[in-house]
């Protein structure tokens, strides 16, 4: 007997899972196990025999299902707390959506912009699309009949009967937030302004609504030298290219003195888009020094400061970088132009992860 409970004891506490742990349970207390056949064997003893040998058969039986159970108990414990370990997952992480939805590429290069510009020291403005007349054309030095108005192609909005005071109008460029920035902030002043304009046309490359972003950088002694590394630095940045070289040709705009627009050197080899190389030069962008007037309008003392201003259309930046090569698709709102443009939801431009990809 002590034989036997030791045999089984030892060999059910060092089962390693449910089938040796079956197996035992048959060997020992199934129909033909060897408790069970001793049971047999009482009906050939002696009752004194009988009397003696009987209880402790069925306690040894008791003993060995008991331990059965508890060693069935402990591998469930251990195959549940093995699970627990392997399946631990960590609920405070972000999810992995598959996100669905692309980034525009004028989302993405208003957010490329963004990052560059204010790695160097620029701060977002903001001003409404729809703007004074004052905002939009008096305070940036151009008076009612100057002909600079006749080339905006304005939307005006209308007035009630009898209000003669000039329209609103959607602003015609994101110029007017220079003169708000100012207003609000006063000098030195860095920042630059991307958003929605509106002008009446419409082909290739020029929609109704489209985007530009204002640059404006006032201080006591800001020079052209600063606006023309500055520049530099953010075509540089922005195309990715090493070799970008830029070309400024004096020009005219009301609210600058001087002004100048700006060219890129590019190659249309093969009917491909290079920068950087080739005799060809494509304008990105004008600028010059503000106006003295324009700093007046925006309460500023052009006797104390000096600063330079830009302007760029984001879209026509999008398109040469990523080879878009028609405008008005911008705004089809076509699923598939934004799959083959569109960029990455989850993706983030900044200058250390890179730009695009
Ligand atoms: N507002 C001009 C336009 O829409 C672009 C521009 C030119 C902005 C020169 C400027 C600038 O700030 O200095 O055509």
């Amino acid at each position: 007997m002590d034989d036997l409970r030791q045999k089984y004891l030892g060999a059910i506490a060092g089962a390693a899972d449910e089938a040796a742990l079956e197996e035992l349970r048959v060997q020992a207390v199934g129909k033909k196990g060897e408790i069970s056949l001793k049971m047999r064997e009482l009906g050939k003893m002696s009752p004194e025999e009988r009397q003696i040998m009987g209880p402790r058969l069925n306690a040894l039986k008791d003993e060995i299902n008991s331990a059965l159970s508890a060693q069935k108990a402990a591998l469930g414990d251990a195959a549940l707390n093995e699970r627990l370990r392997a399946e631990w997952l960590d609920v405070t992480l972000p999810g992995r959506p598959r996100p669905r939805g692309t980034i525009h590429p004028v989302s993405q290069v208003t957010e490329e912009v963004t990052a560059i510009f204010a790695d160097m020291g620029f701060a977002v403005a903001e001003g409404p699309q729809i703007e004074s007349d004052w905002f939009n054309f008096d305070a940036l030095n151009i008076p009612p009949e100057h002909p600079a108005r006749q080339e905006h192609d304005t939307f005006f909005m209308s007035r009630a009967e009898g209000d003669d005071r000039p329209p609103h109008v959607l602003r015609t460029h994101t110029s007017p937030v220079q003169i708000r920035a100012m207003q609000d902030q006063g000098a030195p002043i860095r920042v630059i302004a991307p958003g929605r304009v509106y002008r009446c046309d419409y082909d290739q490359t020029h929609t109704p609504m489209f985007h530009q972003v204002e640059g404006l950088a006032i201080d006591r002694d800001i020079s052209m030298a600063n606006l023309k590394w500055v520049l530099e630095e953010f075509c540089r940045a922005f195309f990715e290219v090493d070799n970008v070289e830029l070309r400024f040709r004096a020009s005219h705009f009301p609210f600058t003195e001087p002004s100048a627009e700006v060219d890129i050197r590019c190659s249309w080899d093969g009917g491909a888009l290079k920068l950087g190389e080739g005799d060809d030069w494509m304008e990105i962008l004008g600028s010059g020094m503000v106006h003295p007037k324009v700093l007046k309008a925006g309460g500023i003392d052009p006797d104390q400061w000096q600063g330079f201003a830009f302007g760029m259309g984001i879209d026509r930046l999008a398109m040469l970088k990523y080879g878009i090569p028609d405008l008005r698709a911008f705004f089809d709102s076509d699923l598939r132009w934004l799959r083959h443009y569109g960029f990455s939801a989850l993706d983030m431009p900044t200058l250390h992860g890179g730009l695009s990809r």
